[in-house]
Formats: structure tokens, sequence, C-alpha cells
């Protein structure tokens, strides 16, 4: 088969770094997790202890460097050489990375290590952005979404695993609030571009829309 760039874009808690993550491994390619990126920012920004105000981010994301690593146990992001794949999950992260993705110089610099990585091809890339403006010619475009109780349940488990205290209406506000600034910002909004294929994963099992896309890229 091909070696294709494969584009997965959506809102928050839609699945999309599961999927892609499971994706990326049947496949043999890499894995390239772009919201991982502004998280690392994000949490550089905290790190630094300055009030979370433009100019700081903008101080702290001109010097960082990110970079991701596909090894056996799965995606590290790194952030000036520092393994931060747990730190960058956190609430508190969470709670400010649109903030740092709206960014039009944070996101510059995050887009060019972006389409440096998928330069060879044979990626699974997952983001908001992708199919639209990262990777325009990308060989299949999904937009994986799921209803926002579903994601927000899913999230759920997810951080309740985790063991973080966190409360299930709140977690669907914050996902709501998280989508609508990432539609509605001025650089790069979330969107699905006309020739992406939706897939809508609320009552569907991991497996199932796993098959679905690589079916699609049979
Ligand atoms: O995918 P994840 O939820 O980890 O993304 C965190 C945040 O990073 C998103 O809410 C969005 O603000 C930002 N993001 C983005 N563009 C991308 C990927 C993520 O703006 N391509």
């Amino acid at each position: 088969m091909k070696k294709l760039v494969i584009a997965i874009d959506g809102p928050a808690g839609a699945g999309k770094s599961t999927i892609a993550k499971i994706l990326s491994e049947k496949l043999g390619y890499v894995y390239i997790d772009t919201g991982a990126m502004y998280r690392a920012v994000s949490w550089a920004v905290l790190k630094s202890g300055k009030d979370v105000t433009e100019e700081n981010i903008l101080a702290v994301a001109k010097d960082i460097e990110v970079r991701l690593e596909n090894t056996d146990s799965g995606l590290h992001v790194f952030a000036d050489g520092n393994d931060i794949t747990n730190e960058i999950r956190t609430p508190e992260v969470t709670k400010i990375v649109s903030m740092v993705a709206m960014l039009a110089p944070v996101r510059e610099k995050m887009v060019h290590l972006q389409r440096k990585m998928a330069e060879k091809g044979a990626v699974v890339m997952d983001g908001r952005d992708i199919a639209s403006h990262v990777l325009p010619n990308a060989d299949l475009k999904i937009f994986l979404t799921a209803s926002i109780e579903e994601r927000a349940s899913r999230r759920y488990k997810e951080m309740a695993a985790k063991g973080f205290d966190v409360e299930l209406s709140e977690l669907q506000k914050d996902i709501a609030a998280r989508d609508k600034a990432d539609s509605e910002r001025k650089v790069s909004p979330l969107v699905k571009v006309p020739e992406a294929v939706l897939v809508d994963t609320t009552g569907m099992t991991i497996d199932e829309v796993v098959e679905k896309i690589l079916d699609m890229c049979r």
C-alpha cells in the first residue's frame, strides 16, 4: 500500500489521539499529536511562574524547543529536552491551551515543525487545522467527532483513571468552551474542510472506528 499522509481533525475529546495512535501503529507510520505541542508551550508558560498574558506566552514560545518522539512505549513529548509527556495532560494546562494556541506566532512556529515532521510521508497527524492548513495535500482527511455528552464522559473516565478529581458537568462545560474558542479564533480555526470524511464516533467502539478508517486507507 502507498505510504499515506493522514490528517485527523475534530473537537476536544473526540478520540483523535486514541484513534491516530492505533492507526499509526497498525500502519507502521509516525504519529504526530499537534495538540501535545500547544500543550507543551502552555506547560512551559505555567512553569515560568509568570502571569498567563499574551506577552509572556510569546516570550516562552519564542525560545522553547518542542520535540515529539515515537517510542515503543508511545509518543513522548519534550520541552527543552525534558520529557513532559504526563505533565501536559493536567487540568491546569488544558485550561490555558486554547489561549496559547490562538496566537499567530505560536502557531507559525509549531506548524513549521509539524510540516517538517510530516515531510517523509507515512504519518498520521491529528489536531484542529491539519487538513485545512498544516497538510492541505493530505491523502486522507478525517473529521472525527462525537456528541458533547459522549466526549465529556470519555474524558471523565480518562481523567478519573489518572486520579484527577474532576466533575463531569465541569468537564462538559470546559470542553464546550474550548470548542468554541478553537472554532471561533481568527487564525486557523477548527473547521471541517469539504473533502474531509465525517466520522461520528458516538456509540462506536475504538475498534470499529479504527477499522472504518483502515478501510478508507485501503
Ligand atoms: O488535541 P488536544 O485537546 O490535546 O489539543 C489541545 C488544544 O490545542 C486545543 O484545544 C486547541 O486549542 C489547540 N490545538 C490547535 N491546533 C491543533 C491542535 C491543537 O489549536 N492543530
